[in-house]
């Protein structure tokens, strides 16, 4: 009697989440949303590179990232490259007039850049920038937004570092990811404002 009850019970339990995934209601924790809300800017690296495959997989989510009518108006130029690395935050930090480093240490940057001629390619750069820095977080890396890529490649020193990537055409810097291992705790998110959210029902 014990075991048939278990039985209905399991039964059942498996129909009402069977239903509740068909009609969307499931409320069980994803883990790509838990990704999602956990990723946090970091601004602390390790001074240790991550495996050049490691850097591969982030990058190549963020082709998988979508693009206004699937043109792919972006690239990404994954920097491993010590000097290079530096001249990129030196020419960031000239756009600030300071002398910081704005990449925080993190040794690896993955520079974003999208095709002026595609109308969509602001939008198509920074998709790919979320995805860069959510797939970091999803391997155990951080990562951050770095401003200020569309100044540093209209410059005449950034124009010259494309010519050397082999990088042609009308490309805009859209953002800088920079990747590292943290070394520090992710900061607590600020609370969401109250009206984010808008329901028209
Ligand atoms: C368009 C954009 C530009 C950003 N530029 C910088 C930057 O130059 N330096 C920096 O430290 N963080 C920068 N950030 C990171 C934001 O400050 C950060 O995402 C924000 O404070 C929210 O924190 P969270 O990412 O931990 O949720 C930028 C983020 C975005 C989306």
């Amino acid at each position: 009697m014990k075991y048939l009850m278990l039985s209905i019970a399991l039964a059942f339990g498996i129909m009402t989440s069977c239903a509740n995934a068909q009609n969307g209601t499931t409320m069980d924790k994803n883990e790509t949303i838990e990704n999602l809300k956990t990723r946090r800017a970091i601004r602390s690296y390790e001074d240790k590179m991550p495996p050049k495959e490691l850097i591969m997989q982030v990058a190549e989510a963020g082709t998988y990232a979508p693009t206004g009518m699937g043109r792919q108006s972006p690239v990404i130029i994954a920097v491993t490259d010590k000097a290079t690395r530096d001249k990129l935050s030196r020419l960031n930090a000239e756009v600030m007039g300071s002398n910081s480093d704005p990449f925080y240490g993190a040794p690896a940057v993955l520079v974003v850049l999208a095709d002026r001629n595609c109308p969509t390619y602001l939008y198509d750069g920074s998709l790919v920038m979320g995805n860069l820095m959510n797939a970091a977080h999803a391997v155990g890396l951080g990562s951050c937004w770095i401003h200020r890529a569309k100044e540093v490649f209209d410059s005449e020193a950034g124009k010259a570092l494309l010519k050397e990537w082999g990088v042609e055409g009308d490309y805009e810097g859209i953002g800088n990811c920079i990747i590292g291992y943290p070394a520090q705790e992710a900061p607590a998110p600020k609370p969401r404002k109250a009206d984010y959210i808008r329901f028209v029902e």
